[in-house]
């Protein structure tokens, strides 16, 4: 059955592309691609840097293919990051291309990674991603290439999968420092104020913030008016415990203002940070209290994946594998417990996962007593 499979399907080769930010797990992904390929008979190569391997070889004096077998997968599954490498940058569908007067457009160059993908033997790729690289593996797809998404990202903004892998790491990491910031905190009898990733979703802030008791949790979702949280902070001083903490995602924003951008690069998606700093700021000018801010950033997509991100990884990685010789494709992997199941890669792509308003978790934080800005 497996050899006759990659007959069936035309597949003796498949790519692994590894796009946009790293989240603790891909190593775990690329292992299970790897294994489960050998069953159908399949030689399986990583293509360096999302697609870069294939898109600009004259980068790689060594090659832009890995190859990816058994043996150089071994021990990778407990390791962040990811053994191919990565990039956030140069998006083929807005690559950035400097044009005569100076100025960069946006272009479309999926045209030419298609051929690129074809002329290096691909015969079906494997796109671990986030938004991002699933919305250009969707449009390899609407192409001819034959592909299938695994959906990665610590932000859990994914459409149509229950989560992400990498999002649980992120949060259990967030949640440990939060733990540890309290014991200082109180010392001091300061507020810390602790900024998240997440982009424009609260996932990370929320969860991370209810598990660590947070006193006040700012997300994208809920506009914050900060004299709210300087309310509840006043609360709990006159109540006798003076000291807070505030969990701030890096897509948190006032009523009516803007998200706090750092930079917005042609070919790449805006960078966001300086909430958490802002937020610390107003609270110091509202409240007097003494306050300082943390940012967790990129901490958050390093380290061990979770038991639970390493299993969910290992499970995408196969599914992935089985959907191609199964001759599905333009499907995207999701976690649907307790199964996993395949979902096209447009309706993945086609809008964020932000957190519902109404959602039990949010309604716990409420009743919890935890401020979230409104
Ligand atoms: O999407 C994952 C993520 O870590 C976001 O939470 C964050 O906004 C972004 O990537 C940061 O990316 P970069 O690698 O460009 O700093």
């Amino acid at each position: 059955m497996s050899r006759e499979s990659a007959v069936k399907h035309g597949i003796r080769r498949i790519g692994v592309s590894t796009g946009g930010g790293d989240a603790p797990g891909l190593n775990a992904v690329i292992r299970a691609v790897v294994l489960a390929a050998r069953h159908e008979g399949w030689e399986v190569v990583g293509i360096r840097d999302g697609y870069n391997g294939v898109f600009l070889p004259e980068l790689y004096s060594d090659g832009g293919l890995v190859s990816l077998t058994p043996e150089t997968v071994r021990g990778i599954t407990h390791l962040g990051g990811t053994i191919i490498g990565t990039t956030n940058a140069g998006n083929p569908l807005k690559f950035p291309v400097k044009q005569p007067d100076g100025s960069v457009a946006e272009v479309d160059r999926t045209d030419e990674l298609v051929k690129a993908l074809r002329a290096n033997g691909i015969d079906a790729v494997v796109a671990i991603g986030g938004d991002g690289s699933l919305t250009i593996a969707n449009a390899l797809a609407k192409k001819g290439v034959r592909i299938v998404g695994v959906p990665k990202t610590i932000d859990n903004d994914l459409n149509r999968t229950v989560v992400t892998f990498g999002f649980d790491t992120a949060v259990s990491f967030a949640t440990e420092c939060i733990d540890r910031l309290h014991s200082t905190a109180a010392s001091h009898r300061r507020v810390m104020v602790v900024e998240v990733m997440g982009r424009y979703a609260g996932w990370i802030a929320l969860h991370s913030g209810i598990s660590g008791t947070a006193d006040a949790i700012l997300v994208p979702e809920i506009p914050y008016d900060i004299a709210s949280v300087a309310e509840k902070i006043q609360e709990r001083y006159s109540r006798g415990r003076p000291f807070a903490i505030v969990v701030v995602a890096e897509g948190a924003r006032p009523k009516g203002g803007a998200y706090s951008v750092v930079e917005k690069k042609a070919g790449s998606a805006e960078r966001l940070g300086g909430a958490g700093e802002k937020v610390a700021e107003e609270i110091r000018a509202a409240t007097g209290h003494d306050t300082r801010h943390v940012v967790l950033g990129h901490l958050l997509r390093g380290g061990t994946p979770t038991t639970f991100d390493r299993l969910i990884s290992l499970r995408f990685g196969a599914a992935a594998v089985r959907a191609l010789a199964a001759g599905k494709t333009g499907v995207m992997v999701a976690l649907d417990p307790p199964t996993v199941r395949y979902v096209p890669l447009g309706e993945a792509c086609e809008r964020m996962k932000v957190v519902p308003l109404d959602c039990d978790t949010v309604l716990t934080a409420r009743e919890l007593g935890i401020c979230l800005g409104d």
